[in-house]
C-alpha cells in the first residue's frame, strides 16, 4: 500500500505552520521567510547550499511521490476563488510534476500545467480526497503538502503514515497552529528528533 507522507512542514516554537495576515503581497503573513530560511539554505533549494542535515531531510521532499493534497491556503492567497485567473504561486511549470488536489468548498474545472503538474480542484472529505489521489498516484506515495489547516484535518482523520515537522526557533505569536486538537498524536507514532546546526529541530512521527 503506498504511504501518506508530510515533508519539510515547518512550524514556529509556538507551533504556527504560517503567520498572520496571508496576503498576495505575503504568502505566509507576518511570518514572511523565517519558517522556511533553513530550506532556502540547503542544496535541495540552491545548487551553492549546504549539504548536511538540513539538505539530508529536505530532499526526502521528492522520490516516491505520484500526487499532493493541497489546501486552498497553500494553493494561493485569500480570495483567489474569485480570480478565475488565478493558476497558483509556481509559474507554468510549478515544481510538482503530478497530480495536485487542492482541497476547497469553491472547486473550478482542472488547470494542466506544463511538466505534468495538473491542479484539480476537489471539494471532499480527507478521506476521500485521499482515495482519488491514490488511484492517481499508481502505487506510488502520496504528499500532503499543508497548510496547517488542511494537515490538521489529516491528521486527526489518522490518515497520515510519515510526518516530517521542522520546528523552528521563532516566536510567531498568531497565524495558524498546526497542533490543535490533536492530543497525544504522538502516541500512534514512533518519534524521533535530530537538531541541525542550523537551529532548527527535525521531527519525525513514523507509524
Ligand atoms: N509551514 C509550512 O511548511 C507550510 C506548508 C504549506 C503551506 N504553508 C502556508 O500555510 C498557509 C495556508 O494554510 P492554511 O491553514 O491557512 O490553509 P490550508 O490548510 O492550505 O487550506 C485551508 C482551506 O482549504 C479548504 N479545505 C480544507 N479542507 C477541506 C475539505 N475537506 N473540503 C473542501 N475544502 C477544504 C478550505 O478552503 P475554501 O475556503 O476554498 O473552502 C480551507 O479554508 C499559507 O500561508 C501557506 O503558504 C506552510
Amino acid at each position: 500500500m503506498s504511504r501518506v507522507r508530510v515533508h519539510n512542514f515547518s512550524i514556529s516554537l509556538d507551533g504556527f505552520g504560517t503567520g498572520d495576515g496571508q496576503s498576495l503581497e505575503a504568502p505566509f503573513g507576518h511570518a514572511g521567510q523565517r519558517l522556511h530560511a533553513w530550506m532556502f539554505a540547503t542544496r535541495f533549494w540552491d545548487d551553492a547550499g549546504t549539504a548536511g542535515v538540513d539538505d539530508a531531510f529536505a530532499e526526502r521532499h521528492e522520490p516516491g511521490i505520484g500526487a499532493e493534497i493541497m489546501g486552498a491556503g497553500k494553493f494561493g492567497p485569500p480570495g483567489w476563488q474569485d480570480d478565475p485567473e488565478w493558476r497558483g504561486w509556481w509559474g507554468p511549470n510549478p515544481p510538482f510534476h503530478t497530480p495536485v488536489y487542492v482541497l476547497t468548498h469553491r472547486p473550478r474545472p482542472p488547470l494542466e500545467m506544463d511538466g505534468r503538474t495538473t491542479f484539480h480542484f476537489v471539494d471532499a472529505e480527507p478521506v476521500d480526497a485521499l482515495a482519488v489521489a491514490r488511484e492517481a498516484a499508481d502505487g506510488q506515495d502520496i504528499r500532503i503538502g499543508g497548510g496547517a489547516t488542511m494537515l490538521r484535518e489529516f491528521l486527526a482523520a489518522g490518515l497520515v503514515d510519515h510526518l516530517h515537522v521542522v520546528q523552528v526557533p521563532i516566536v510567531l505569536g498568531r497565524g495558524v497552529r498546526l497542533w490543535d486538537g490533536l492530543e497525544a498524536l504522538e502516541e500512534q507514532y514512533d518519534v524521533e528528533a535530530v537538531s541541525s546546526p542550523s537551529g532548527v529541530t527535525h521531527l519525525t512521527f513514523t507509524r
